[in-house]
């Protein structure tokens, strides 16, 4: 990575990935796609649609439709993922495996989150898929919160941290869990006290804000996403584990775009839509802590050695020179607004290089 200190103008990266990413389905994918292809070289692209991606088959056939939306000049690679269910078989995870374009299962506890209907009610259930991924050494990426009724919102994730998570990870050894979009000191404390193996993504939204960005001084829908944001001190927390330079924690944008009047509602919609400045935003968070230096490896060279992929060859670069978010952006028929759209970053995405 080239970073000069003091007057630094530009900064110039191995091309980073999304390991946390929703890509939607349909006219959506058109601008979606090449949304992201702009700055990432790969995505894990979640497969939370209606019905969800379940089969190594219907995995396949999505990825073919995210590819016909690839811009002609980009080398863009989804990386694909199944929605574990109660009824999953477990010859699934080596059909998925063999596919060589299925790099992960995804673990919704039933109701977490936007469709996720279809999830896991009782880890219990699928103790064989478990076993068949350590076997396989496929990866398992979690949306960790409870989903009891009794369970604030905001205590949803470090619930699941003790009651949940800390179990898995002691009763599969093998097995490789990415623990998604963390918010709390207790998910970023777990990640980094435990074995090899054990994963976070990290969101923009979440190093960059806490909860009352959301909630002072008036209600902003656009700030919504689960697992919510909170305090100033887990935020904090997430800070110092994503420019610790450990392996552990990747980039993971979680963009969820929905239409601006599913957001601005009655009851609104969860996912905050950052594919358009995620660099941009992640550049701000690390400068904010004095880690820009630590960008590369959260950004492009983490997530990939987690994955057992090899970095990305292109480059890409950054300059010091505001960049307006867009208020508004064409998805479908819809318009969506990006998250903090209207406002300013410091750092503007330059352009990607091919490998040289
Ligand atoms: C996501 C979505 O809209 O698909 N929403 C969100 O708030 N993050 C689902 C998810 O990842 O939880
Ligand atoms: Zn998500």
């Amino acid at each position: 990575m080239r970073l000069e200190p003091e007057m630094t103008q530009t900064l110039t990266l191995r091309q980073p990935d999304d390991w946390h990413l929703h890509l939607r389905d349909g006219a959506a994918l058109a601008s979606l796609v090449p949304a992201t292809a702009a700055q990432m070289g790969r995505a894990i692209v979640m497969p939370n649609l209606k019905p969800p991606v379940t089969t190594t088959e219907m995995a396949l056939a999505y990825r073919a439709r995210i590819l016909a939306h690839r811009p002609a000049d980009s080398t863009f690679e989804p990386l694909m993922t199944l929605y574990l269910t109660d009824s999953t078989p477990p010859e699934e995870v080596a059909v998925a495996r063999n596919s060589g374009c299925v790099h992960a299962f995804k673990l919704y506890p039933a109701g977490a989150t936007t469709n996720s209907d279809s999830g896991v009610t009782d880890l219990r259930k699928v103790r064989h898929v478990l076993e068949a991924m350590e076997r396989e050494d496929m990866v398992l990426c979690i949306h960790g919160e409870v989903t009891d009724a009794d369970v604030d919102v905001f205590d949803r994730e470090r619930v699941f941290v003790d009651r949940t998570l800390a179990p898995l990870v002691a009763e599969h050894p093998g097995l490789r869990i990415v623990v998604e979009h963390i918010t709390t000191k207790e998910a970023a404390q777990f990640v980094t006290d435990a074995r090899d193996g054990v994963g976070a993504t990290v969101t923009p939204q979440h190093l960059l804000v806490n909860r009352n960005a959301m909630l002072v001084g008036g209600i902003r829908p656009h700030y919504y996403c689960l697992p919510i944001l909170k305090r100033e001190e887990d935020r904090c927390a997430l800070v110092t584990a994503a420019t610790s330079g450990s392996t552990k924690f990747f980039l993971g944008t979680d963009s969820a775009p929905h239409a601006l009047h599913t957001k601005e509602a009655e009851c609104g919609c969860a996912g905050c839509f950052t594919a358009v400045s995620a660099l941009e935003l992640y550049a701000e968070a690390f400068e904010a802590a004095g880690a820009l230096q630590r960008l590369e490896g959260f950004a492009s060279l983490h997530g990939p050695a987690f994955y057992r992929l090899p970095v990305n060859e292109a480059r890409v670069t950054l300059v010091r020179r505001p960049f307006e978010i867009p208020s508004e952006w064409a998805l479908a028929d819809t318009v969506v607004r990006p998250w903090r759209g209207g406002t300013h970053t410091a750092w503007s995405f330059l352009r990607s290089e091919a490998a040289q």
